[in-house]
């Protein structure tokens, strides 16, 4: 089989990016190329400056500083950059869909099906196409169909490769991934074509960790990996709301059932309930095929996930109005953190959003601060959820003067000055270093923390004199 000396990967962004940069780092002799129609984010990807990449990853500027110019391009030619390459990644979003047929629950494949269709008209030569972002089951079908129908004398091999890396921890998720997927035609082309994918990653990851399935299981196993990850989150945040009426503490009831070797400790986070861009849509999706496939039951067991997840960041919000004497209208209200993670810019579904919405709804006043967020992107997050509530929760409107009642802050204290309470959003690791004495006394009394994380030190906090309170921590 012939080894492949060039890839192009048509997609940028959180996926694209880090994945494209890491291939090029460990398999020198490949040309890795990506493409995108965005040329800001592309700039933003060339710019000589490595803290204006356009993703923020730990390593991640390493490893293009490593890799581009060298066999790691970026560019707006994507034309170009299919005919160059014997291998096409398809990395671009499919968020949920917000019009039409399947309106908040199916993906939304219109880019993906876009990519088909250039592909199949600029292709000069036969191809291995592979699904990089998540797609619904048989979706490789569509693809397959569209290829074959403009492709003229052209072969195409379609692989379904999903990606596995979590934000924040891309690189060394990539570096050392628990496995790569990789679903393709159980025909000699098709094991020709898993093959070749196998060899690149085989460049730094152990054969046994490289898995080949056929087409459907590796689509299914993506959605059904981040539904089984979301499922364990909403389980333990459904225990936290039992933990604060009963006096259990969350924490110690993750680690007891977590030392369990069959349950495992990790994902057992208690939280605001989990954000970011694939969670919650893909969830959603998964209720989508299951309904599509006449398997309501499926569909309905699946779908609490999603809802226990909208009580938690609801029953966070409520928490917050009902401590401060039933309102927080005209309150000074402090966000630490916007980002749906540490270690991550994006924002995208964060639970932050959706706690800030509620507590606008009673006119609050809210101060954010986070360490990579911008604050254009904070107000792009509330137009977005705006438009789009999704949740029962956020469906009243907000006052006109929303967006006066959003201040945000480049740095953390005068956030927290003169505020009545505290909202602790996101677990970045500098909250915990913070000099709490001169917080606690530089702000309205009582003093509220509502840690959504559970990264303070309760006691401590109560002994500077806070009303503290944590998630799923006892009565
Ligand atoms: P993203 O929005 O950050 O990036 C997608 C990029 O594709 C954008 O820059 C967009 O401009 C570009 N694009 C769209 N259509 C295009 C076209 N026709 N030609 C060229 N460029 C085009 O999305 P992402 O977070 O990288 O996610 C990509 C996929 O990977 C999604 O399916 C997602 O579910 C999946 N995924 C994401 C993560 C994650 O951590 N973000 C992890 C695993 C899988
Ligand atoms: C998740 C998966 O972990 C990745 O394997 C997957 O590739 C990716 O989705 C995707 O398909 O996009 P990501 O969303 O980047 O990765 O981050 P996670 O670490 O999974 O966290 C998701 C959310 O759950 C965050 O808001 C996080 O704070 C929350 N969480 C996570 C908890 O509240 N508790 C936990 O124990 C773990």
């Amino acid at each position: 089989m012939k080894k492949i000396t060039s890839i192009c990967c048509i997609g940028a962004g959180y996926v694209g990016g880090p994945t494209m940069s890491v291939i090029a780092q460990k398999c020198p002799e490949i040309k890795v190329t990506v493409v995108d129609i965005n040329e800001a984010r592309i700039e933003a990807w060339n710019d000589k400056d490595l803290d204006k990449l356009p993703v923020y990853e730990p390593g991640l500027a390493e490893v293009v500083d490593e890799a581009r110019g060298r066999n790691l391009f970026f560019s707006t030619d994507v034309d170009k950059a299919i005919q160059e390459a014997e291998m096409i990644f398809i990395s671009v979003n499919t968020p949920t869909k917000t019009y039409g047929v399947g309106k908040g629950r199916a993906a939304d494949l219109k880019f993906v099906e876009l990519c088909a269709r250039q592909i199949a008209r600029v292709a000069n030569g036969d191809k291995i196409v592979v699904e990089k972002s998540t797609l619904p089951v048989r979706t490789a079908e569509s693809v397959k169909r569209i290829l074959k129908a403009e492709a003229g004398e052209h072969e195409f091999q379609i692989l379904s490769n999903p990606e596995f890396l979590a934000e924040g921890t891309a690189i060394d998720d990539l570096h050392n991934a628990d496995r790569m997927l990789i679903g393709g035609d159980q025909d000699e082309k098709g094991q020709e074509a898993i093959q070749a994918l196998v060899d690149v990653y085989a460049h730094w990851l152990p054969k046994d960790r490289l898995i080949t399935t056929n087409l459907w299981s590796s689509e299914l196993s993506k959605l059904t990996a981040n539904a089984f990850l979301a499922q364990r989150v909403s389980s333990i945040n459904a225990i936290s709301a039992l933990c604060e009426r009963t006096g259990a503490d969350v924490d110690e009831v993750a680690n007891a059932i977590g030392s369990d070797s069959r349950i495992g400790p990790k994902f057992l986070k208690s939280s605001v309930g989990f954000g970011g861009s694939c969670f919650q849509k893909d969830i959603l999706n998964l209720v989508y095929l299951c309904r599509h496939f006449g398997l309501p039951e499926v569909a309905d067991y699946w779908e609490q996930v999603v809802a226990m997840n909208d009580y938690q960041k609801h029953r966070f919000a409520k928490q917050i109005i009902d401590t401060l004497f039933n309102t927080v209208s005209g309150k000074k209200i402090a966000f630490l953190g916007w980002a749906f993670k540490k270690d991550t810019n994006d924002t995208r579904e964060s639970a932050a959003i959706y706690v800030a919405h509620e507590l606008l709804q009673d006119r609050a006043e809210i101060h954010v601060y986070d360490p990579k967020v911008p604050k254009a992107q904070m107000f792009r997050d509330m137009e977005y959820l705006i438009e789009n509530p999704g949740s029962v929760y956020t469906e009243n409107p907000l006052p006109e003067n929303w967006r006066d009642l959003i201040v945000v802050h480049e740095e953390p204290y005068t956030a927290m000055d003169s505020a009545h309470a505290i909202a602790v959003l996101t677990e970045w690791d500098e909250f915990k270093t913070y000099d709490w004495a001169s917080i606690y006394a530089k702000m309205l009394k009582p003093a509220f923390v509502f840690d959504g994380r559970n990264i303070l030190d309760g006691e401590a906090m109560a002994e500077y004199g806070f009303e503290f309170r944590g998630i799923g921590k006892g009565l």
